[in-house]
């Protein structure tokens, strides 16, 4: 499998709880090299965007909600098979499903401020990076 890139969001549970470098440590133990990284506070409109595809589902509004209410980071993340490499590290959307030793075992809250985002697919993944990073942000 070639190096690939993905996109991450700590989320605002996260930064809430100043817990940004404990997940960064996970990233990087899990052999993944966080080439670009910056921290914002999402509009709700952006959250909005960002997880359109949700838009008809019954927690769109309160994952909108929770995107926007505090400070996230926002990284692109390189390495192997980066893509699946980071959903396995996540682990379930729902923590109390997730395995042992992953992201959000030791750190989400709940299903809905579950600590980290992750790309799911290559066209994902390029889309939101270019959502969020211009080309001379990212050094690989
Ligand atoms: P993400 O997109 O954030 O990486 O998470 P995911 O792929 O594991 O899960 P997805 O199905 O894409 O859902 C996106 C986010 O919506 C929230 N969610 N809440 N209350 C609920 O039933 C529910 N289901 C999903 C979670 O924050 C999830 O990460
Ligand atoms: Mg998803």
């Amino acid at each position: 499998m070639a190096v690939q890139r993905t996109f991450s969001i700590l989320k605002p549970d996260v930064t809430r709880r100043n817990l940004t470098g404990a997940v960064n440590a996970k990233i990087e133990e899990a052999g993944l090299r966080i080439v670009a990284q910056k921290r914002v506070h999402m509009t709700r409109g952006q959250a909005e965007t960002f997880y359109a595809v949700h838009k008809a589902r019954p927690f769109f509004g309160e994952l909108v909600e929770q995107m926007s209410a505090g400070p996230v980071v926002v990284q692109v993340l390189e390495g192997e098979d980066a893509i699946a490499r980071y959903r396995g590290v996540m682990g379930a959307t729902n923590p109390e499903k997730a395995d042992p030793g992953t992201i959000r075992k030791l750190f989400a809250l709940n299903m809905g401020e579950n600590s980290v985002h992750g790309s799911d697919a290559p066209e994902t993944a390029a889309i939101e990076i270019a959502q969020w990073f211009s080309g001379n942000e990212i050094v690989g």
